[in-house]
């Protein structure tokens, strides 16, 4: 007798409200929608968000190619299908739009207009609600006496789609989302919506991700590139790029690595221009690798456990960039938020940061007017160095420098006890010993202090662990 099999299909209700908690924040889910309009040819997107208490509502509009009905029946299903472009594709799983959205929002519609020459538009949603009480992969046809103006209005001359998010339960989050607190947090939303997206698209937003520019607004405003390594600062230093080869387990691909050191506060063209290079998680928690897959950032600052983040180092910044190939080796999530470096690959990084690494210290030591600081340029075994491939800027590559320029100088150091610590130590030791729970309190207040001293002009602690800090541990300790 032969074996039979069973299908067994998922319960709507369950997976759906599971994958709601897949690790999204506003930005990111709002970024995942747009890298839809992105791969669909658009040239504007515009992000409107309303403030209404339980009417409010967000809306992602494009002018992309559209989709026509069962284009966007298939793009609202799970799991959707379709080819992916290997070299540029910037969509995966067939999952964000679902998951995106759903992360924010109870009710998800999507209506699109795929004919230039015709106004129709046809529209699809998802509803929680329905989920909830059906327990059915169903989704609703909206009726033509449902499209209100939020949907008609951006389709009326061109193609394109528009997402539209409302019942928004995690965004709001309060049974009663009137008042002054909500505007509040929705202002605050939206300006780290911009930051976001600033920074995530700044390849797309000015043109070079060898695609067409694209322009994207949030409620009416055009949202200017944030390029990390302010290329257009005459006094940033671009380092000999390298490209890396990867080869393992049938999967080969190369990652371009192109290390900057950005000027010394002081070598800044104007404050607002070195205040607004800090990025949103200010300087030291900027420092280190921005990763790029199709030319979409999808991490910004740190050194993937390859170094920890460092006040000496700060004014480090190194790009990496890699296609759609090397996926399975970066272990991109679905919320594109997150990739690993490749094992591989590490070591060869790591020297490679190395002059980078230098470089950064010796600029960070440097006072003003004391000539030029002096980087080393060095080709790996397995890379191969390659010109510079993207901005007009005025960077510039230097020369070697001495490893005598690494020797700590004394007023770097923190006195604690009998001993001098750097701050990056006292955090590693402060990280050591704090509980799970303590060690989050440890790196806000590590943060603090060098951000404090950042705004005072980089003037170093030099005597015992401030009492503040140590009072505030005290305070957050846990039994
Ligand atoms: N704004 C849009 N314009 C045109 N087509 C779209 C748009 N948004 C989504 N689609 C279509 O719907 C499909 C599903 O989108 P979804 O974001 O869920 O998955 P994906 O982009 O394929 O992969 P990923 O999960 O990595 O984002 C897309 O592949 C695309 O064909
Ligand atoms: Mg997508």
């Amino acid at each position: 007798m032969g074996k039979k099999n069973h299908e067994l299909i998922p319960s709507a209700r369950r997976l759906i409200s599971s994958l709601r908690d897949m690790g999204y924040d506003f930005p990111a889910a709002v970024a995942d929608i747009v890298d839809n309009s992105i791969e669909a040819g658009a040239g504007r997107v515009s992000i409107d968000i309303r403030n209404d208490g339980d009417d409010s509502w967000v809306r992602i509009c494009d002018d992309g190619k559209g989709m026509t009905p069962a284009q966007v029946r298939e793009a609202l299903r799970y799991g959707a299908t379709r080819e992916y472009d290997k070299e540029k594709s910037l969509g995966k799983f067939g999952l964000g739009l679902k998951t995106a959205s759903m992360s924010q929002c109870q009710h998800l519609l999507i209506a699109s207009r795929s004919n230039p020459n015709q106004p129709q538009i046809c529209a699809y949603a998802w509803d929680l609600a329905h989920i909830v009480e059906t327990d059915a992969w169903e989704i609703l046809d909206v009726g033509r006496e449902e499209y209100t103006e939020l949907l008609r209005e951006p389709l009326l001359v061109r193609t394109g789609t528009v997402v539209l998010w409302r019942r928004l339960d995690r965004i709001l989050g309060l049974k009663h989302p009137y008042g002054g607190m909500i505007k509040k947090r929705i202002l605050g939303m939206c300006s780290e919506l911009e930051e976001h997206l600033a920074m995530v698209f700044h390849r797309y937003l000015a043109g070079e991700a060898g695609r067409r520019r694209v322009r994207i607004s949030v409620n009416g405003k055009q949202l200017r590139p944030w390029d990390p390594f302010v290329r257009a600062e005459k006094s940033t230093a671009r380092l000999e790029p390298v490209v890396l080869q990867y080869d393992h387990d049938g999967i080969t691909g190369t990652v371009l690595m192109e290390p900057y050191v950005l000027p010394h506060q002081d070598e800044f063209s104007s404050p607002e221009a070195h205040a607004g290079a800090a990025g949103s998680l200010r300087w030291n928690r900027q420092q280190g690798f921005y990763i790029y897959r199709a030319d979409r950032m999808v991490q910004s600052g740190g050194w993937s456990n390859l170094r920890t983040i460092d006040e000496h180092t700060k004014l480090a910044r190194v790009a990496l960039s890699f296609d759609p190939r090397l996926d399975d080796a970066f272990r991109i999530n679905v919320a594109k938020m997150r990739v690993q470096l490749p094992r591989q690959l590490r070591e060869v990084i790591e020297k490679a940061i190395a002059p980078v690494v230098k470089t950064a210290q010796a600029a960070y030591r440097r006072s003003s007017g004391n000539g030029h600081i002096e980087a080393p340029i060095r080709n790996l075994g397995s890379a191969v160095a390659v010109k510079p491939v993207r901005g007009e800027g005025h960077a510039k590559v230097l020369k070697p420098v001495s490893d005598g320029a690494m020797s700590k100088s004394k007023s770097e150091r923190l006195r604690v006890g009998a001993r001098l610590w750097t701050i990056q130590e006292l955090q590693d030791e402060l990280m050591r010993i704090a509980t799970k729970e303590e060690q989050k309190v440890v790196l806000a207040l590590i943060n603090r202090l060098s951000e404090e001293r950042e705004l005072s002009g980089g003037v170093l602690l030099s005597d015992g662990i401030p009492s503040a800090v140590v009072g505030k541990l005290d305070r957050h300790s846990v039994q």
